[in-house]
């Protein structure tokens, strides 16, 4: 990218306080789904409340797959950018918008598949646990610990989109390369600690996910090679019109 694409999208395009409200958005979402929902839908109400309420499980389980696409598309943007193919379509601008927002969205929803896992009985982790890496010592440590860790980079690389210019472009660049790690923790944990690892639509969904972005990747590696190899000429001006 060229310093002045940089400089025109050095701010971020969702304001602080947009962000803070996604986030409380989320956290009033969770309360409306546990509060609310059984009153306007009572058999759901079993679900929530009875003996081994699963509905908690359901929505953790639905929001991560929608947290994990969202990370997706983030990142598939991130490298249409990288590798220009973002000037063919939607363009530079609208990409860099997306981008962040639908990074932001993804958190949010990250932040409420993490929270409400807290009801279900059967998984049964405390909030020290939900926050401290590694410790849900009855449920895969491991990889909900990677999920975990996933989800911290995840929170320091939203918010690197709003200290940008106190810490300079090339840290935030340094930052934003963890955007990498953090997918692949996301993608590492749905596949070792999720249920529906075990089904083929699930199976599917992984492969396309990875394997598109890999795509992108080369795709992006091959661009640089090719421009470092084969460096644009500069357009000479044509020579001015002789009068007379
Ligand atoms: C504090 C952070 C997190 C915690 C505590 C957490 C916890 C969990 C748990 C307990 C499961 C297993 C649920 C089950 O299927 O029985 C799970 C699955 C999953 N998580 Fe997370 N997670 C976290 C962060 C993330 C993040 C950041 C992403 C996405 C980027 C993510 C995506 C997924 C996916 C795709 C599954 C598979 C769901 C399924 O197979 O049904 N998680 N997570």
């Amino acid at each position: 990218m060229n310093p002045q694409d940089q400089n025109e999208f050095n701010e971020s395009s969702v304001n602080i306080q947009s962000f803070l409200l996604f986030l409380f958005a989320t956290v009033i979402g969770l309360l409306v789904a546990v509060l609310l929902l059984p009153i306007f839908l009572p058999n759901m109400a079993f679900s929530l409340s009875g003996d081994s309420p699963k509905a908690y499980w359901y929505l953790s389980r639905a929001t991560a797959f929608v947290s994990l696409t969202l990370l997706w598309l983030s990142m598939a943007l991130g490298l249409g950018i990288t590798n220009k193919m973002a000037r063919l379509w939607p363009g530079m601008p609208a990409t860099f918008a997306i981008h962040e927002y639908v990074s932001l969205l993804g958190l949010a929803f990250a932040m409420f598949h993490a929270l409400v896992i807290l009801g279900d009985q059967y998984i049964n982790f405390t909030l020290l646990q939900l926050l401290v890496p590694f410790s849900t010592v009855d449920y895969r440590p491991f990889w909900v610990g990677v999920g975990q860790i996933g989800f911290y980079v995840w929170v320091i690389v939203a918010v690197s989109f709003y200290v940008r210019p106190v810490i300079g472009q090339k840290f935030w660049r340094f930052l934003h390369y963890a955007s990498f790690g953090m997918y692949l923790m996301g993608i590492l944990h749905g596949i070792f600690s999720g249920t529906d690892t075990s089904l083929a639509w699930a199976q599917n969904y992984y492969w396309v996910s990875a394997g598109s972005l890999i795509f992108l990747f080369f795709a992006r590696i091959i661009g640089s090679l090719i421009d470092a190899l084969f460096p644009a000429k500069k357009q000479t001006p044509a020579p001015r019109p002789t009068q007379g």
